[in-house]
């Protein structure tokens, strides 16, 4: 007998299978031949929430929940954060492999080429309700790019899912600054090719005539934030990217539902309920209040927590950072205070600690986001720009691995037994 393998005896039975192990786990659907009976389905694995599930195997991120580490294609995202810029990592996350020059140079060109969007996309962004949020926005307008590029069907075409990349890559900037300043009644800001992909983002965001803040610190502290979400292995958003991908869908239709999925509070949304939580403690003196009323259950410290780091998560460390060479920029955010304050008393705090929860990439990031100038439902914003290069990357990979299709899911049915339908009358 192997002694990579897994000896099951169904008790219902007396048999004993023997499931292989490899990597790790076992393939749910080994558990299949394990049957009572011919009638019998076979046993089935019931995760919700896939809290111990692998769903694919991936070559793009690697995390260490325990040790705090985060890696894309095996670089240490400190070392990317440090030297790479955000349009090299998108590279490496989608070719996986770091650009040479003539590479970087040749991607950055065609993204660059490709930031501008059709006029009519200006229609229905100003077809929105004057306070309608940014990323419900965004989602739409991702979603509609779809019937612009109606080509972008052919998924099994590598060249064409390349362009798709590049436009899509090219195009969320623009959207997502166009949105920034319908909300804001501002005239649009048209793509610049001469200026970098950050700095022309800020420059259609911010600038109001020639009055543009063009600060070398703020933009690079912003690329950084953008590398540091740009992947993250299978989070809720990806996960939607490759589970709506897998009906073979075009990638702005995929994209956007992973959109969608960011938007949601427990998700990308968490960094402005973070901001929202600052401002209803209000003072230092009504912390200990609040940690009392979490820990009571009644609400969450958001910007803590996280489903896979059970520590401290590398990516709030590297922000944290950034938010001092940021605040030294902008002036002092006396939020700032009442974070660092909440931090310290909950790492403290044997709830927090027990349950292994620690600060995550979204208790400071908007904090920076604030002092840049965007506001608080802007910021999941942000963060799908950050995402998209690993949502693209994960869509193409779940395209190319032989052994997904569709995704869909098994239940285990809890609803009522076959029943005569009772006409109206008689109920
Ligand atoms: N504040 C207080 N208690 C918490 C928190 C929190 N932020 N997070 C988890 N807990 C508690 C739970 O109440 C639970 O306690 P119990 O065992 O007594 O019931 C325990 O810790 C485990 O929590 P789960 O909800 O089972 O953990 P899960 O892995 O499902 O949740 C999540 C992860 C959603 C991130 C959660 O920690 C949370 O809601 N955090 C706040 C929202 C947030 O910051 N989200 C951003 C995540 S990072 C990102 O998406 C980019």
């Amino acid at each position: 007998m192997s002694t990579n393998s897994l000896t099951v005896t169904d008790n219902r039975t007396g048999k004993a299978y023997e499931l292989p192990i490899t990597d790790g786990t076992i393939r749910a659907m080994d558990l299949r031949q394990i049957r009572t009976d011919a009638e019998d389905f076979g046993l089935m694995a019931y995760d919700p929430a896939f809290m111990n599930t692998a769903a694919c195997r991936s070559a793009i991120t690697y995390i260490d929940g325990d040790r705090g580490i985060l890696r894309y294609r095996g670089y240490p995202i400190e070392q990317l954060a440090e030297q790479a810029s955000f349009l090299e990592v998108a590279y490496l996350l989608c070719e996986g492999e770091l650009p040479t020059q003539a590479q970087l140079d040749k991607w950055v060109h065609e993204v660059t080429y490709h930031t501008y969007v059709h006029k009519n996309i200006i229609k229905f962004l100003e077809g929105f309700r004057y306070d309608a949020h940014p990323m419900g926005m965004l989602l739409g307008a991702v979603g509609a790019l779809s019937t612009f590029y109606p080509e972008a069907k052919d998924i099994q075409d590598p060249a064409n899912r390349y362009i798709q990349r590049v436009r899509l890559v090219a195009k969320l900037p623009t959207i997502a600054a166009f949105i920034f300043r319908q909300a804001r009644g501002l005239p649009y800001e048209f793509p610049r090719n001469d200026l970098g992909y950050i700095a022309n983002f800020v420059n259609m965001t911010f600038r109001i005539g020639e009055q543009f803040n063009d600060n070398p610190v703020l933009q690079r502290a912003l690329e950084i934030l953008l590398i540091l979400h740009a992947d993250h292995e299978q989070n809720c958003s990806t996960s939607a990217v490759r589970a709506v991908g897998s009906s073979h869908v075009d990638p702005f239709s995929a994209v956007s539902a992973g959109i969608a999925a960011l938007y949601g509070p427990l998700h990308g949304g968490a960094n402005e309920a973070v901001l929202r939580m600052l401002d209803e403690i209000g003072e230092k003196k009504h912390i200990p209040a609040f940690i009392e009323r979490v820990k009571q259950g009644e609400g969450r410290l958001m910007g803590f927590g996280h489903r896979v780091y059970k520590s401290y998560d590398p990516r709030a460390k590297l922000i944290k950072k950034t938010a001092y060479e940021v605040f030294e920029q902008t002036g002092m955010n006396p939020k700032l205070d009442i974070a660092l304050e909440l931090e310290r008393i909950a790492l403290e705090d044997e709830y927090f600690i027990g349950r292994k929860l620690y600060p995550n990439v979204d208790f400071y990031s908007g904090l920076i986001y604030q002092a840049m100038g965007y506001p608080t439902d802007y910021f999941t914003v942000l963060f799908a720009i950050g995402r998209l290069p690993g949502w693209l990357a994960q869509w193409e990979e779940m395209l190319l691995d032989k052994e997904q299709k569709i995704a869909r899911p098994r239940q285990i049915y809890t609803g009522a037994d076959t029943r005569d339908f009772v006409p109206i009358r008689k109920r």
